[in-house]
């Protein structure tokens, strides 16, 4: 499959418990061998000037840092390269950054990973994808799959927001609701995958969303002039975009990027769902409830060893927030700053003035928040 002109420098897929390697060139979706999540090793050895698209404005500016080899198989609506702003009413002594991803094509970060991961499929040959979502991920998969011309199945909790089902209806995509939260959509998804030999999309369960997402890293890095901020705040579901950010700034100090410390990672969740909060504080799992932070509502995510690692290796922590703090947030940043943020951009803020209450985040810090969906599609 490999082209002579081939626009990604991968190589292959690798377990991150046995480092067992397998067939990039082929359909692969998690690393049987101890079930991870399966990470794409790239050849990093070709100098900067050689690997940037610099007049590209989406995530395909690093498309040689991403899986797709032929540039005629990338699916891509605009994915990417979202505005860096000071939230300069609230910054005090700290200085409060917020990468804002409700811009992104269908309203979220979702994109990303998704636009990615069909591109990917349409290399493989893929012609069905299914996936379980709180949401935002099945509109996203609508969208690209549409635009691709793959057969989409979204297999999303009943409670969902009706603008987040009806999008995947119009953008064609087959809906199928489940009385429950993501886990029971999973299960559901696995059997449909079983029997029909679509390809599961789930989160961590293809190597490719997490490639998606690591280009938030990226941008972030380049954006603030190849200098990291001293603390990243990111609202964790499955954890895709935390995972995917600390192994693109592992790859940039392996291209000579950037040097220094790299960010204290933080999981900020919501108290009805904090299942990565619980196993970092070795405190007892309660049954989920569901939340207003729909992206938040992953009881069981299968990548928290991944998520452990990187809270550990970047020194840093998770906490949760609750239903109102996360209402209370969205109203305060919005009247001091002219920005509406989904609940779980609110949860990243709340999250912030707590550890800078309890001095975990110092007054001289550099914070970057994200802002992951659009408020609007939680109507
Ligand atoms: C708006 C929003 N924020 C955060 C998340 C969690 O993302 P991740 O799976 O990368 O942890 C999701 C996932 O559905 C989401 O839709």
């Amino acid at each position: 499959m490999k082209t002579l002109n081939a626009i990604s420098l991968s190589t292959t897929l690798q377990c991150p418990h046995c480092h067992k390697l397998y067939n990039i060139e082929e359909r692969q979706s998690f690393a049987t061998c101890c079930n991870q999540p399966l990470l794409t090793n790239y050849d990093l050895d070709l100098p900067k000037s050689h690997l940037l698209h610099s007049a590209e404005r989406t995530i395909w500016r690093y498309a040689k840092l991403l899986p797709v080899f032929d540039k005629h198989n990338i699916v891509s609506l605009g994915e990417g390269w979202t505005p860096i702003s000071e939230l300069s009413a609230l910054s005090q002594r700290n200085y409060l950054l917020l990468k804002d991803e409700s811009v992104n094509p269908t309203g979220s970060f979702k994109a990303r990973g998704i636009s990615v991961a069909v591109s990917k499929a349409k290399e493989l040959g893929i012609t069905h994808c299914i996936i379980p979502t709180a949401g935002n991920a099945g509109g996203a998969l609508s969208a690209y799959c549409a635009k691709a011309g793959i057969k989409a199945t979204v297999v999303m909790p009943r409670h969902t927001p009706a603008t987040l089902q009806e999008e995947c209806r119009i953008y064609g995509a087959e809906l199928i609701l489940v009385d429950g939260l993501i886990d029971d959509c999973g299960k559901l998804a696995r059997q449909l995958v079983a029997e029909t030999g679509g390809f599961d999309m789930s989160t961590l369960k293809e190597p490719y969303r997490l490639e998606g997402k690591k280009t938030m890293g990226y941008e972030i890095a380049e954006q603030l002039n190849w200098k990291l901020p001293d603390v990243i705040i990111y609202p964790t579901g499955g954890g895709t975009g935390l995972i995917g950010m600390w192994k693109a700034f592992h790859e940039m100090q392996q291209l000579g990027w950037i040097t220094g410390h790299l960010p204290r990672m933080v999981i900020v969740q919501a108290e009805n769902c904090a299942p990565m909060v619980n196993l970092f504080e070795h405190t007892q799992n309660i049954p989920a409830l569901p939340t207003i932070a729909y992206g938040l509502a992953v009881p069981a995510p299968f990548a928290k060893d991944l998520m452990l690692e990187v809270l550990g290796q970047s020194n840093g922590t998770a906490l949760t927030v609750s239903e109102q703090e996360m209402e209370d947030g969205i109203v305060e940043v919005a009247r001091a700053e002219g920005v509406l943020l989904s609940p779980e951009g609110s949860a990243t803020y709340i999250g912030c003035k707590k550890l800078v209450e309890s001095r975990w985040i110092a007054e001289d810090e550099t914070v970057l928040l994200f802002n992951t969906g659009s408020w609007y599609k939680y109507r």
